[in-house]
Order: C-alpha cells, then sequence, then structure tokens
C-alpha cells in the first residue's frame, strides 16, 4: 500500500509540470500526420500516396534559409549540398556560418568551424567581439569584468534580454530583465512555452486558462491538437490519429525503465 502511493507520489511529481528538450525532436519517421510532417520543413516531406513521412534530399530545397536550418545540409553559395565539413564554407563570422549551415556556428575570420571549435568568453577582448557572442558555455556579454558567459537573465539590458532565445523576458515595471514564465503571455495566441534555463534547450510547455483569462505552466498536452501538438512543443511530441492524442517522440521508453527499476528498489 505505501509502495503504491510512493509510485503515485513519484509519478504525479514527474508529470507536474511538462517540459521537453528541444534536442529531442521527433524523426521523420515518427511523424504520422500531413500536418506535423509539412510543420517539420526544411526536414521531412509528406508522401501522399504511400501516407508516410520522409527526409527530404538536400538539393530539393531552394532557399538558403532552410538549407542551413536542415543538419545533414549546407548551402554552398549555389545551392543545397549534403553537409560535409564546416570548412567547406567561407564566413568570417559566427553568423555567415551559421547562415550556411547550423552545424557551424563557429568561424576562424575565413572559414567556418563546427561547435567544437567554440572558445570560451574570456578571449574576447573587447564589447564587439564578445556581446552575443557563442562561446562553448554559453552567450557572451561585455561588462566591466571583462567578456564572460551570461548566466542570469538580470545581467542582460533591454536590447539583449529578448534576443537570446526564449529564456528571459524584460519587465518594464522593475526595468530589469528577469526569468521567462508562461504569466508574461498575454492571449491564447501567444501562450506557448518558455526555456527554463539560459544555455539550456529545457522549455515549459504553456496553456490558456480561459476561466482565469491567464497563461499557465501545462501538465500534460491535453491542451493540444493536430495542429498545434508538434509546432507548440518544438518539434519534440507528434500527433498520434488514432488515438487521438499528443505523445512524445523521444524519451518515454526510457522514462519506463527507470519508473520500473525503481518500483523494484522501494
Ligand atoms: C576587438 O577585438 C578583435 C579581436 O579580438 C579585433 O580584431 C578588433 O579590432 C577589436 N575591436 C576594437 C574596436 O578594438
Ligand atoms: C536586475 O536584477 C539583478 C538580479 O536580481 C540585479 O543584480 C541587477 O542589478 C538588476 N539590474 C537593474 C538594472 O536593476
Ligand atoms: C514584473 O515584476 C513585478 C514585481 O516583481 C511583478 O509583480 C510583475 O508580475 C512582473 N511582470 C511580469 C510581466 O512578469
Ligand atoms: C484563441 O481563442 C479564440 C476565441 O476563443 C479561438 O477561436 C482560437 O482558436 C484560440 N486560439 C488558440 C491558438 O488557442
Ligand atoms: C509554430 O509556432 C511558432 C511559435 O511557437 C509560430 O511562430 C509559427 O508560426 C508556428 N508555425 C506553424 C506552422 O503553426
Amino acid at each position: 500500500m505505501n509502495k503504491m502511493i510512493l509510485v503515485i507520489a513519484l509519478i504525479s511529481i514527474t508529470y507536474a509540470q511538462l517540459t521537453f528538450n528541444a534536442n529531442n525532436k521527433c524523426t521523420c519517421g515518427d511523424l504520422t500526420t500531413q500536418q506535423d510532417c509539412a510543420q517539420s520543413s526544411p526536414i521531412c516531406v509528406w508522401d501522399s500516396k504511400g501516407s508516410s513521412c520522409s527526409t527530404v534530399s538536400c538539393s530539393s530545397i531552394g532557399d538558403q534559409t532552410s538549407c542551413a536550418k536542415n543538419l545533414k545540409c549546407m548551402w554552398n553559395g549555389k545551392g543545397c549540398v549534403d553537409f560535409t565539413l564546416c570548412n567547406q564554407l567561407t564566413g568570417v563570422n559566427q553568423a555567415e556560418c551559421y547562415a550556411q549551415s547550423n552545424n557551424c556556428p563557429q568561424s576562424d575570420g575565413k572559414n567556418c568551424a563546427s561547435k567544437e571549435a567554440l572558445k570560451s568568453c574570456s578571449s574576447y577582448s573587447n564589447q564587439t567581439s564578445c556581446d552575443l557572442t557563442i562561446s562553448s558555455n554559453g552567450i557572451c556579454f561585455w561588462s566591466t569584468s571583462g567578456c564572460s558567459e551570461i548566466t542570469s537573465c538580470g545581467q542582460l539590458n533591454p536590447n539583449t534580454c529578448s534576443s537570446i532565445g526564449n529564456a528571459c523576458q524584460w519587465n518594464a515595471t522593475i526595468s530589469n530583465c528577469t526569468q521567462a514564465s508562461c504569466a508574461q503571455f498575454g492571449n491564447n495566441y501567444t501562450c506557448t512555452y518558455f526555456q527554463t534555463q539560459l544555455n539550456k534547450f529545457v522549455y515549459q510547455l504553456c496553456q490558456w486558462n480561459s476561466a482565469n483569462n491567464n497563461c499557465v505552466a501545462a501538465s500534460d498536452t491535453s491542451q493540444l491538437n493536430i495542429n498545434t501538438c508538434y509546432n507548440q512543443t518544438l518539434q519534440t511530441y507528434r500527433w498520434i490519429s488514432s488515438s487521438n492524442k499528443c505523445d512524445v517522440c523521444a524519451g518515454k521508453i526510457i522514462y519506463i525503465v527507470i519508473m520500473a527499476i525503481f518500483m523494484i528498489m522501494i
């Protein structure tokens, strides 16, 4: 009996808030609806004959932005080709390189380089080279003590606060940059998700509470539908038509194994 209560408590703690890791994206094979497959663009393509979703070929991608986003591809100046090595691309800064392949956030000043080549913030010696540069441990900013990694939203100014992703928000009342939350979203269209920590790709799902007219943390995906499931979970959940459910793509099996081990041990 006690064991049962403990297990239920553990499950409810784990499920109390729905967070997802944006790195655990669904694969094309995970997607079973045309909506999800289309929203994955430029990664997957829907085959209406076979009703299946498969990986697009790089040569079929016509624009640079879509090409760079697809990690299997890179933009070589003329077109979209299979990704080989970052040093095959010319780019004088991080932005130029990233815009040709999201695999290549670094530049040596002439050619592009992979994320393994990112440097530490302390290696940048002035504000121009430091501010918002991607380092090996996160994003850099300049202060009186030199160039260092941003570790809290409170270190950011109004401009950088909202430009470093979804982890921070500008609070005009207190004139400071603070950790993002569901409460910051004022209507059901913007009520989506926020990044729970700087430099980590973990997001909290939010949902609109129409009774109180506010946006709150979601504990499950029950408010998501065939059109919003995949997109609002940053492509980590997908819609299953047969059960009419928004279901996680990765991590579920690992979770069940951990729970099983736990149940045996206690
Ligand atoms: C900032 O530092 C970089 C190298 O770290 C250098 O190329 C650039 O000229 C410097 N800019 C200024 C304004 O000092
Ligand atoms: C913003 O908040 C942080 C942490 O609470 C604090 O260290 C910082 O001085 C504040 N900045 C301003 C401009 O008030
Ligand atoms: C801004 O900060 C104040 C004081 O901490 C807080 O009451 C308010 O809810 C915050 N606003 C937003 C949009 O988070
Ligand atoms: C927002 O609310 C309106 C009116 O209730 C509704 O028609 C619309 O579908 C909702 N949008 C979302 C994204 O939930
Ligand atoms: C997916 O969601 C983002 C915001 O989370 C939104 O800007 C975008 O328009 C959505 N795309 C589709 C196809 O719904």
